[in-house]
């Protein structure tokens, strides 16, 4: 590897690898660099050494071929993280074959499209309120007056937890996303670890409550499918929780604060989104595109695989980078632009195959109100900052906040108290 390409991608530091603040502010030159030079390139990037594939019809490849599994184990197992690494393993999103058909199944059972719809007016109540709150003050920070408690809101109401523990899926999804990113140290993970303790005790309690007061919600439902035999033990039950507050909390943060990004970054297409509400669904597209949320998964060859003529070896890591594949030039005209008519746009932020993401039409749907609503609501919205700050993540494109100034307007009566 070239140093220029060494530099770009990260420094060293006592205990892990992190990556430099020009790769956080803007992964794509690099990713462009790596692409040119082997769309399914054998490096040893952040100490990880394997596969990273930045070649769109190569990442197609590896995720839809499932002798390639879904498994990176943690690092050399320690008594520190045992729980995590534990809940980990019973979590769909690692499972393979007939157990996570099973498991992709019955989740999937409760996450219908129609059920998401019925959702939209309790995400346009929250959306309002939210923008109710700062609008006379002329200013928010997005991601955590906004994105986070949205987010947060919409998940919790999916597995039914009460609306005043909410607050504390913030603090969890930020300490648990880090254990699953290749910057994670065991400083991490022992952080992870205490998380999860609460996590369990949480879940525990509210598993309980439910099965003796079953309500409309996830984990109602899953415990129902329990009770009617359908195999899915108690551990997976709360690895199922766990993995809902990370996958589809963060995740969804991003989408929304990357987008009012993207959007900030790029006036001439806020205004045409302004002007043409009905752009909004192919609009979220693009942003999923542009600046995904996810960057980057990962799977081990279960046997030898050939991917473009590279003969991958058994029980080699793949790092499949979404974000780089989302800006193949071979697939996508201009890449590097923001077209938010572009069409057709078959981005792969949530993923390819089997484990593509359960979650794709509640966040595709919870994104497209909160922006279309921050466009209605607010007007001359200019960016409060000219460097917005990245979170030192590489698997996951993450804003630390994104201030945002707009005109400040005498605030309307809140609808729905003073649960936020
Ligand atoms: C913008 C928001 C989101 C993005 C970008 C996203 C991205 C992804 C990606 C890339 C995967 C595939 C990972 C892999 O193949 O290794 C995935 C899987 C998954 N996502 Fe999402 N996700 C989002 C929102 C959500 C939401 C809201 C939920 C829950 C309601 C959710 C639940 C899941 C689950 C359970 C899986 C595992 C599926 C499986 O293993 O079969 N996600 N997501």
């Amino acid at each position: 590897m070239t140093s220029e390409l060494k530099q770009a991608l990260h420094v060293k530091k006592t205990e892990q690898t992190i990556p430099s603040s020009d790769f956080l502010s803007n992964p794509y030159p690099t990713y462009d660099k790596l692409r040119e030079k082997n769309p399914v390139y054998k490096g040893n990037l952040y100490k990880q050494p394997g596969w990273y594939i930045t070649g769109y019809e190569e990442a197609v490849a590896v995720l839809k071929n499932t002798k390639f599994k879904n498994r990176i184990p943690l690092p050399e197992s320690s008594k520190k993280y045992e729980q995590l690494k534990n809940i980990q393993n019973d979590m769909m999103l690692f499972k393979n074959q007939a157990d996570h058909k099973r498991l992709r199944m019955l989740v999937s059972k409760g996450i219908t499209p129609s059920m998401i719809e019925s959702y939209r007016l309790y995400m346009e109540e929250v959306v309002h309120e939210l923008l109710n709150q700062v609008q006379n003050k002329g200013k928010m920070d997005v991601v955590m007056d906004f994105s986070y408690p949205l987010a947060s809101h919409v998940i919790a109401k999916l597995l039914g937890v009460p609306i005043e523990d909410r607050q504390q899926f913030r603090d969890w999804a930020l300490s648990l996303v880090p254990t699953i990113d290749f910057t994670r140290s065991r400083k991490t993970l022992e952080n992870g670890n205490e998380q999860t303790k609460k996590l369990l005790i949480y879940f525990k309690k509210l598993i309980q409550n439910r099965k003796q007061a079953p309500q409309q919600d996830l984990i109602s439902q899953l415990i129902l499918e329990e009770q009617q035999g359908i195999k899915l033990t108690d551990d997976e039950l709360l690895a199922t929780c766990i993995l809902l507050v990370i996958a589809g909390h963060e995740t969804t943060v991003n989408l929304i604060s990357n987008s009012i990004l993207s959007l900030l970054s790029n006036p001439e297409q806020l205004a045409m989104l302004k002007e043409n509400p009905s752009l909004i669904e192919r609009a979220v597209e693009e942003f999923l595109r542009f600046e995904s949320p996810t960057q980057m998964t990962a799977r081990i060859a279960s046997e030898d695989i050939e991917i473009n003529g590279t003969r991958i070896k058994k029980d080699e890591h793949v790092y499949i980078l979404l974000g780089a594949a989302n800006r193949d030039p071979k697939i996508f005209i201009n890449p590097n632009v923001l077209d938010i008519t572009r069409s057709p746009n078959p981005h792969l932020a949530f993923g390819y195959g089997t484990h593509f993401c359960i979650g794709s039409t509640l966040a595709r749907l919870e994104a497209q109100v909160a922006i279309q609503t921050i466009l209605q609501q607010l007007d001359h919205l200019q960016m409060g900052t000219p460097d917005p700050q990245w979170r030192n993540l590489i698997g996951f494109r993450s804003l630390k906040e994104l201030p945002l100034t707009f005109k400040a307007v005498s605030k309307t009566n809140s609808v729905l108290g003073n649960e936020f």
